[in-house]
């Protein structure tokens, strides 16, 4: 709910009274709050800024979402287990299938679309990078690879199926997307093609606009990494010829900057140091009985502002 607030907190509130097509399911409390702002940078800025052109939350009535587990709640296009938990997996969703969130509660994108009673089409997947291609690791010309969901696929399902499920109307429908660290990952490991990755990355958007995104939100990093750095100055570049040249209503969410200042002083935000919850990706064995009050979750899954009570 914070980082929604964050998310929009620059240019938008999350509107009082909506009519809300969709209930929010759970009664959520959070000793947390957001101690800084967003601070918003000019749409001819050079590098990745907090933006919003002007996307219309009150207008909102659909979210379609792509990218890895940061966003993920298991749905994969489909409907989604609710945020149920089966101790000792640390995964909220389905207990027998692979149908969970990184997260013991909702990920931040259906905290957004609670928050404004939107549906949400969320075509997210762990593990996901950008084009399976651009890296050794995942390209299918190398026969070594093994393939992840990338946004090339989760594209080409929500194209196949999304229109069936949604009458997506553009000015209505709300388009994430998130994707970098798994990307950045795989490189570290093996090599690829950045430009390959941006092209690509450029492409999809491109193919949602041709499809009528109106409205898209792009997501930052957390942390910052050279190429991942260049990949989100391209992209914002991007954004902002789509904002001048298409109309596109865009808004770009920088998380680096919150989690530094996190990081760097993580008391006024409720935190009580900013560790990491949990010792493993699979069990809460071992792990904090304080979930609300570290910033980590599940290892390297900042559900920071996004985590509910595991008791
Ligand atoms: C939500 O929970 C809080 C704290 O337990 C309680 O005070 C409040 O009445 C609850 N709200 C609803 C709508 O149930
Ligand atoms: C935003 O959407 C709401 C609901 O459709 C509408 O009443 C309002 O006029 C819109 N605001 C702007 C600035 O377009
Ligand atoms: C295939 O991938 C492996 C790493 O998984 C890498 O060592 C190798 O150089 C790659 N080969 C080609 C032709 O890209
Ligand atoms: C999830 O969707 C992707 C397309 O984005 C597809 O390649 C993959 O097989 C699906 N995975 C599961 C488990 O359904
Ligand atoms: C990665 O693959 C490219 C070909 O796509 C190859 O030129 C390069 O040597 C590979 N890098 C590594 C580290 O294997
Ligand atoms: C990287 O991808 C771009 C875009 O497809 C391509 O033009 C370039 O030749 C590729 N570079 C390498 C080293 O394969
Ligand atoms: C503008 O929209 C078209 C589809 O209508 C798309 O192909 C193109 O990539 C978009 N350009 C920018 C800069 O957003
Ligand atoms: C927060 O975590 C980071 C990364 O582990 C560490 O460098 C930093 O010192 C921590 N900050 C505080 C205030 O504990």
């Amino acid at each position: 709910m914070l980082l929604a607030g964050f998310v929009f907190g620059f240019a938008l509130q999350i509107p009082a009274a909506l009519a809300q097509d969709f209930p929010t399911l759970l009664n959520v409390t959070s000793p947390l709050t957001l101690a800084i702002q967003p601070a918003c940078g000019p749409l001819n800025s050079g590098h990745a800024a907090e933006i919003n052109t002007g996307i219309n939350l009150s207008a909102t009535r659909t979210i379609v979402a792509f990218g890895d587990s940061w966003t993920s709640n298991g749905a994969n296009g489909t409907v989604p287990v609710p945020p149920v938990m089966w101790p000792p997996s640390p995964s909220a969703g389905s207990r027998v299938t692979s149908n969970r969130r990184a997260s013991n509660g909702f990920v931040w994108v259906e905290d957004l679309a609670n928050s404004l009673g939107a549906k949400l089409l969320n075509y997210a997947w762990g593990g996901a990078v950008i084009d399976n291609f651009a890296w050794n690791t995942t390209s299918p010309l190398n026969q070594t690879a093994v393939q992840r969901t990338d946004f090339v696929a989760e594209t080409r399902l929500f194209l196949l199926q999304g229109k069936f499920l949604d009458p997506l109307v553009p000015s209505q429908t709300l388009y994430t997307v998130a994707f970098g660290i798994n990307d950045e990952g795989q490189f570290e490991i093996a090599g690829g093609n950045w430009t390959l990755a941006y092209e690509t990355y450029v492409t999809k958007l491109g193919e949602l606009q041709a499809n009528g995104a109106k409205n898209i939100l792009i997501h930052g990093m957390y942390k910052s990494h050279p190429n991942t750095d260049v990949l989100q100055d391209k992209i914002f570049a991007y954004l902002r010829e789509s904002h001048l040249v298409n109309g596109t209503a865009i808004a770009y969410v920088h998380l680096e900057r919150l989690f530094s200042a996190i990081a760097s002083n993580p008391g006024p935000f409720g935190y009580r140091g900013n560790a990491t919850c949990l010792v493993s990706a699979t069990t809460t064995a071992g792990g904090c009985s304080d979930a609300d009050h570290s910033v980590f979750w599940i290892p390297g899954h900042p559900y920071i502002l996004l985590r509910r009570r595991t008791d």
